[in-house]
């Protein structure tokens, strides 16, 4: 429908995919143009990823969340986190084993279970307490025991965040219940109001029971280029690049080049670019507030997680109301329910368009709901 309404003319808003919008610095777009031009560089390149790559992600690690990392052993690179997490999933499960997985859940966590012929437990995520609590409860009474659990703060789509201490309580339930840890920390670099996310991989004794994907996607603006790293236990790590050796040979020498002068000279251009989504946060945040909506504003990801307000969460269920103002409002959004059921009743809206554009989706919200926002 959006692409109809694009082609008749419509101005269409589209705040539904986390998909970056403005690009990665020019230094980076360089290094890519130049490696590209070297002869050298067009054949297959190392499998886990060329070494330097790797080095510079064990050394972000450690400037970030004092994390050492055997580059050789303990980092691989992934053609996007999602590749490597789908990837990985298969080689960790088959049929007869459980994975826990957080809800309302990111597809690819549901699917790579799914697609690895194992079966999925959805926990609720938005409360990290409850979601320790349930998981124990979980571990004491299912047989056989879930393989592997996989968490994900900042989480997508609930924005909800952690502090370092989950991370201690899962390794010791790790520990006591035998699981793996897969920890998605796609939004590592973007993170607002000096919130810092701490990395799974910093709590004692990770390292023995799990991994961890971080991805140059959402920071670094390089979505399409497909960088993501695998990152912890030596064996499972392994286990990926195992796996990856069937499917694919590693990614494109260029854009591994690439990668590294984007890790080692970009780093203020991310901090920069993490303040532009908290911009865009306020900006949405306070004009959806401003039409009577009850909003948590979000301390990371690249999202807004809204409860659809009550008087049409009545009427709508999530898919209803999010064609409503796809229709009406010409405003894309995702429905939660896409989110599976425990994502019914909320919207998730991505800050992928500038400022104005923002305010311009929420007058136009505010238009089709029969409330006009301010401005
Ligand atoms: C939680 C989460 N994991 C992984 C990804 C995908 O990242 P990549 O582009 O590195 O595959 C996303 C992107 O939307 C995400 O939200």
């Amino acid at each position: 429908l959006m692409y109809e309404k694009r082609r008749a003319g419509d101005d269409v808003i589209d705040l539904g995919m986390g998909n970056p919008s403005d690009p990665p610095q020019e230094v980076v777009i360089e290094k890519l143009a130049e490696a590209a031009r070297d002869d050298d560089n067009h054949g297959y390149a190392e499998a886990l990823g060329v070494m330097s790559l790797r080095r510079e992600v064990a050394a972000k690690y450690y400037r970030q969340h004092g994390v050492r990392l055997d580059p050789a052993r303990e980092v691989l690179v992934c053609l996007g986190s999602k590749e490597g997490f789908s990837h990985m999933c298969l080689a960790l499960l088959g049929p007869g084993d459980t994975a826990v997985v957080p809800a309302p859940y990111f597809p690819a966590h549901l699917y790579a279970v799914a697609m690895a012929g194992a079966n999925a437990i959805t926990l609720e995520a938005t409360d990290c307490e409850k979601y320790l609590a349930n998981l124990d409860y979980t571990c004491r009474h299912l047989v056989p025991r879930p393989k592997v659990a996989i968490v994900n703060y900042p989480h997508n789509p609930s924005t909800t965040v952690v502090e370092a201490d989950f991370y201690r309580e899962l390794v010791k339930l790790a520990r006591k219940y035998g699981f793996m840890v897969i920890s998605d920390l796609a939004y590592a670099d973007v993170v607002f109001d000096g919130y810092k996310t701490p990395s799974f991989l910093a709590a004692p004794g990770a390292i023995e029971v799990g991994v961890e994907f971080t991805t140059m996607s959402k920071g670094y603006n390089m979505a399409g280029w497909r960088v993501g790293f695998c990152t912890g236990n030596a064996e499972m790590v392994r286990a990926l690049a195992t796996i990856k050796g069937y499917y694919d040979y590693g990614m494109f020498r260029p854009i591994q080049i690439a990668a590294i002068v984007a890790l080692r000279q970009t780093e203020a251009a991310v901090e920069a670019q993490a303040r532009i989504y908290q911009q865009r946060r306020d900006v949405l945040c306070d004009g959806l507030e401003r039409l009577g909506w009850t909003i948590q504003r979000p301390k990371a990801t690249m999202f807004v997680w809204a409860k659809v307000p009550d008087i049409w969460a009545q009427r709508f269920d999530s898919f209803e109301f999010a064609m409503k103002l796809l229709k009406e409002a010409n405003v894309v959004v995702s429905p939660g329910a896409a989110f599976g059921p425990a994502g019914e009743g909320y919207l998730r809206l991505a800050l992928v368009e500038n400022e104005s554009r923002l305010r311009q989706a929420v007058r136009q919200i505010g238009r089709c709901l029969g409330k006009v926002g301010e401005e």
